[in-house]
């Protein structure tokens, strides 16, 4: 049996930060694996990175103004931080800008160059002769032929949804000069994934038909039943990993190359830190390897890196690759450009300490099978109804009656009742549960489990009802509290995968790191007695047991006597005022959403119409004009106003010299109180805007024959 698990998430672009999408769909699924397996005593690496080359990185940095290196260093932190504070417990966090990523992504380049797996293909691409650039199919736009969009890219048309390549586009042009481009021959390295086509047959859809996930098990079909073609591994881009060979100036591994092997480079990078061999857990058959990605991803992770590494040769296949669906917000799908997402930095500030909330919510609706929607009431409705109504008042009522009692103290049981037997019957088979759902990725199934045990726990004290029985019979309710003990333990262990917070807290308040049991409560064949198998006689502590060993302690996870710490809230209600400012949140955005220019900024606050005739608004002209002394952006203009000659110091001498401004006609405020700037008095302001290219315009008026002083309005 393999004792190792290899567990992967999918790199996210550092374009942008993470969203409640990416977090439902990957990573907190990915993580409740991993503390799952960690606890089952595998040897787990659970790693990932930041994905920092791509396209999405350039055009997220032309549209930031700024450079792509720019753009990963800023949003790398932000991804990372969002993580860890969100308690995704990667072993490894790391980023394929990384010169170790560099090294590892050519060397697998180069072994497959050396073995003969590519084949090298010239083709037509276009280049755009300004930018002396090759242009990648996002770069250029042009007519959909299909819905006559003119501003479909060469990949994708937005509007109709079809996917395009650049030669159907009608009229393309480049994004980066406007111009229109030039085909030019190149060379690239193509992956021949015709030729992997009974490899992939034979083992996935013959060998992993009834244990991977339909989604994923019935896009690879589909795709091989289509038919695989050679794919380019390497692109005409300057931004990327350099090809490793000569004469390839200018090429890049394509981003789908690079990428999914930042897995291996970040698992060396682990291993280089922990002493570790990273090859345990990529190239022996003892490890597992599983991928957790979206939907998006399933074809790269199931079709193209597979046969990267079957190339290869040194490597083993992944045992599954669990691919979420995808999640809606408010029923309308999340996307990063037009800024539809609740964001993973954001709801860490809104929500200080409740992070569980969020794992919870999304572990719920967690889209497993087909996509699924997030909705703040539904959010709320789950904090306040399951967390604090079953979960928080569970260990509330417990906490507080033990020290009530007992001062703390766990009393100690006197005979068993027939429901004390059934109830904890009932917990006793919940931690197989839950291992059997998270083994076969069923994480709503799996919570709810876990949730169960809380039920159970409330149930248990609404049947008995200890505060009415304290008074006539204390020995029973010894019992009552002892076995109410017993389940918030079960539920501060088990809980732990999906909400670590809490657990944590949850341990603290019962002081489980004090408790010890004696070996001999453990059965020989457990697993942990095989791996220490020393003196029988000696003790075991309560943090080194794992999943399977608390079978054998389920019924005393918490011996009577122990000392419980003072309670605290685990969980807190979430007011509708709360939930209502997300509400309003997203309903701004939709607002600026209906902007038929984005730049644009939101409208001020309403006036009336009496306010508007206050303003005196005249045309006006421009007789003089000279510069204000150490003052590189005042102008000091006289304006002929038609009401009078009056002086207006203005700063708009970045945008015009004096000559170029006398003689024109302006539109000009004219009963603005005057104030002086640089001790001149200026009597009026003059109407501007601003172009494109950040210079000022006049306002004014369309008809050159209108005389000064006529009103506006
Ligand atoms: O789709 C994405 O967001 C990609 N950055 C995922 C890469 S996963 C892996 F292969 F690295
Ligand atoms: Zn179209």
């Amino acid at each position: 049996m393999s004792n190792k698990k290899m567990i992967t998430a999918a790199l996210p672009y550092a374009n942008g930060p993470v969203h409640i999408g990416h977090l439902a769909g990957v990573y907190i699924p990915a993580d409740v694996y991993a503390r799952f397996q960690r606890r089952s005593g595998k040897d787990v690496a659970f790693i990932c990175g930041s994905d920092e080359h791509g396209i999405p990185i350039t055009i997220r940095a032309k549209k930031e103004g700024v450079t792509p290196q720019d753009i990963v260093d800023k949003y790398h932190e932000i991804i990372k931080k969002s993580f860890s504070d969100l308690g995704i417990s990667f072993d490894e966090y790391s980023r394929t800008t990384s010169e170790n990523h560099r090294e590892t992504s050519q060397d697998f380049f180069k072994v497959l160059y050396e073995k003969g797996k590519f084949t090298e293909e010239m083709s037509e691409q276009y280049f755009d002769e300004q930018a002396n650039e090759f242009l990648a199919d996002r770069y250029i736009v042009g007519t959909c032929p299909n819905c006559g969009n003119e501003n479909a890219y060469g990949d994708q048309c937005e509007k109709c949804g079809s996917t395009l390549s650049p030669s159907e586009l009608i009229n393309p042009k480049s994004m980066l000069s406007g111009n229109v481009p030039i085909l030019k021959e190149t060379k690239n390295w193509y992956l021949p994934l015709n030729e992997y086509e009974d490899f992939l047959n034979e083992w996935i859809i013959e060998g992993h038909k009834d244990d991977w996930k339909p989604n994923v098990y019935g896009q690879v079909k589909s795709w091989l039943n289509d038919g695989l073609k050679p794919r380019a591994m390497t692109r005409d881009l300057n931004w990327g990993v350099p090809v490793p060979l000569p004469n390839a100036d200018g090429k890049v591994l394509y981003v789908w190359f690079d990428a999914p092997i930042g897995y291996i480079s970040f698992t060396k990078e682990w291993a280089a830190k922990n002493g570790k061999d990273w090859k345990e857990y990529w190239q022996s058959e003892h490890s597992d390897l599983v991928h957790f990605i979206g939907k998006d991803n399933i074809v790269f992770h199931c079709i193209i890196f597979p046969a990267m590494m079957k190339a290869h040769g040194d490597f083993v296949m992944p045992k599954n690759v669990p691919a979420f669906e995808f999640l809606n917000l408010e029923n309308d799908k999340i996307s990063t450009s037009r800024n539809w997402a609740v964001w993973a930095h954001e709801y860490v500030e809104d929500f200080p300490g409740q992070q569980d909330v969020l794992r919870y919510a999304l572990l719920s609706s967690a889209p497993e099978t087909k996509d699924n929607n997030f909705t703040w009431k539904d959010f709320q409705t789950k904090n306040n109804s399951e967390l604090v109504g079953i979960f928080g008042n569970f260990i509330n009522r417990v906490a507080v009656l033990i020290h009530k009692y007992y001062d703390g103290i766990v009393p100690k049981p006197s005979g068993f009742s027939i429901n004390d037997q059934l109830t904890l019957n009932i917990i006793r088979n919940i931690p197989k549960n839950i291992a059997f759902y998270l083994e076969k990725y069923e994480f709503r199934n799996a919570l709810n489990e876990m949730m169960n045990i809380a039920r159970v726990g409330n149930k248990y004290l609404a049947d008995e009802e200890p505060w009415k029985t304290i008074n006539n019979d204390p020995a029973r309710v010894r019992t009552q509290m002892y076995i109410a003990v017993q389940i918030s333990a079960m539920l501060a262990t088990f809980c732990e995968p999906f909400l670590p917070f809490t657990s944590k807290k949850l341990k603290d308040i019962l002081n489980l790191k004090v408790i010890d049991y004696p070996r001999s409560h453990f059965s020989p064949l457990n697993s942990m007695i095989l791996k220490n198998s020393i003196n029988i006689e000696s003790k075991v502590s309560y943090l080194d047991l794992e999943w399977d060993d608390f079978a054998y302690i389920l019924d005393e996870i918490i011996p009577a006597n122990h000392q419980i710490n003072e309670s605290s809230l685990l969980f807190s209600k979430i007011e509708d005022d709360v939930i209502d400012f997300q509400i309003q949140k997203l309903e701004n955005t939709k607002q600026s959403n209906k902007k038929t220019n984005p730049n644009a900024n939101p409208m001020k606050d309403e006036i009336q119409f009496d306010d508007f005739t206050k303003i005196d608004l005249r045309t006006a002209t421009i007789l003089t004009a000279e510069k204000v002394e150490k003052a590189d952006k005042l102008l000091k203009l006289t304006v002929d106003t038609g009401v009078d000659v009056r002086t207006v110091v203005s700063g708009i001498a970045e945008s015009f010299t004096p000559e170029e401004v006398i003689g024109k006609q302006v539109m000009i405020l004219l009963n603005l109180a005057p104030r002086k700037i640089r001790g001149i008095e200026s009597q009026g302001m003059l109407l501007l805007t601003t172009k494109p290219d950040g210079k000022l315009s006049f306002v004014t008026p369309d008809d050159s024959n209108v005389e000064n002083g006529i009103e506006i309005g």
